[in-house]
């Protein structure tokens, strides 16, 4: 079963067969807050996360994250939550630094 793990959340650990859904919807099911400042819409790069491993089990990207990507505003190691999907395995990710809420209790 697919599965995302937020390295910096204590490795919180998310499992879901929902293979059609994006990765800030599974999180955002799971009750665990993940920014997202345009609504999911691809307009901001607030909800991108920082991929650790299980870059190669997620949807290809996206038009507007491959502008991002053009624009120096993602790294190759990073992606839009609210763009892509995690078709198979594990998702190993972190919550960039900038992006942090401060009422989360982040573990590095
Ligand atoms: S929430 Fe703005 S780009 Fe994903």
């Amino acid at each position: 079963m697919p599965r995302i793990v937020i390295q910096n959340l204590g490795n919180l650990s998310i499992d879901s067969e929902r293979t059609d859904r994006k990765v800030i919807e599974l999180i955002h099911e799971n009750g665990t807050d993940w920014m997202h400042a345009c609504g999911k819409k691809g307009r901001c790069t607030t909800c991108k996360m920082i991929v650790v491993k299980g870059l190669e089990n997620l949807s290809p990207e996206t038009e507007v994250e491959l502008i991002y990507r053009r624009q120096h505003r993602l790294r190759t190691n990073e992606r839009l939550s609210c763009q892509t999907q995690l078709l198979e395995g594990e998702l190993i990710i972190r919550v960039a630094e900038i992006n942090k809420f401060p009422h989360l209790a982040y573990t590095e």
